[in-house]
């Protein structure tokens, strides 16, 4: 038995990194799943490999009609919505406020705001009727970069802020029917896509990082799957609202390595 057997799931940017080990885990543990994405060349890719078992939604989750039509094509096809992973995101290649012209922050913030921001918030609104009806759930992808910084430039630690303040805002509002959750990763070793007007693709991790990290390993995005399960599922029936910090111990690392640490 999987830990989400006949659940109907949607994953936004459910092609690469965090998003496609969310969606090839959610399928593993038996959900249905509908990847969303804005590549079409990811999702035919992604098709190929999985097959004709899930749905593939090439959409833009910034828009008002992508997000309406995502909602339609997923009823039409599974009659139902109980798990809505908003999760597409893009970075700002840790440009620092001094590295930005003012014309870059310009556009840059309504680039990057619409898609980790924005992006959730529509999802958001057009799920809440179906997930009334299946007392489902919401789960948003945050970052080590909602709660510290340097885990990238002011626009996309902003934004990250953000996400950790909608998803307690959601939680309040929504409960008690839906609940509503995050998890936090640390550094992934994948590239992110950024706003065309900040730069070109960059890594979204500095080399040796690890390093400096508690737990000195770079985690693959498959290494974060198993939470997005664990708050998807009966087992997390006691938690909105809830934040899973998986950050290799960011949050606690300090000034100095103590002494005697192994
Ligand atoms: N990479 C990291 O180090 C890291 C760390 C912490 C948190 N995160 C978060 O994890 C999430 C996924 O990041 P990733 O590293 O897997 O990125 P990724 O670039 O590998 O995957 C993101 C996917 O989202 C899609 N996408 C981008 N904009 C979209 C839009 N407007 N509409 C629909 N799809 C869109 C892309 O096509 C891509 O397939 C993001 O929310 C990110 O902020 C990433």
């Amino acid at each position: 038995m999987g830990r989400l057997d006949e659940k109907v799931a949607i994953v936004t940017g459910g092609c690469s990194g965090l998003g496609r080990a969310i969606a090839e885990q959610f399928i593993d543990d038996g959900a249905m799943v509908c990847v969303v994405d804005r590549s079409q060349e990811r999702l035919d890719a992604m098709k190929a490999q999985l097959g004709e078992k899930s749905l593939f939604i090439q959409a833009d989750v910034s828009l008002v009609k992508d997000n309406l039509r995502m909602v339609e094509e997923v009823i039409h096809s599974f009659g139902k919505i109980d798990i809505f992973v908003g999760n597409a995101g893009i970075y700002d290649g840790n440009k620092g406020i001094n590295e930005l012209t003012v014309e870059q922050i310009d556009r840059g913030f309504d680039e990057l705001f619409h898609v980790n921001v924005k992006g959730y918030m529509l999802g958001a609104k057009v799920v809440i009727p179906e997930l009334l009806k299946t007392k489902g759930c919401m789960i948003f992808s945050g970052s080590h970069a909602s709660f510290y910084s340097a885990g990238g430039g002011p626009l996309y630690t902003a934004s990250k802020h953000a996400v950790a303040g909608l998803i307690k805002e959601l939680a309040y509002e929504l409960a008690p029917t839906i609940r509503v959750n995050g998890v936090a990763p640390g550094v992934i070793g994948t590239t992110m896509g950024m706003p065309k007007s900040v730069g070109e693709d960059v890594p979204s991790i500095i080399s040796g990082v690890e390093q400096s990290l508690p737990l000195p390993f770079i985690p693959k995005p498959e290494d974060y799957a198993d939470l997005y399960v664990l708050l998807a599922s009966e087992s997390a029936k006691t938690m909105t609202g809830t934040i899973i910090q998986a950050d290799n111990g960011i949050g606690i690392r300090g000034l100095v390595k103590p002494s005697g640490s192994l």
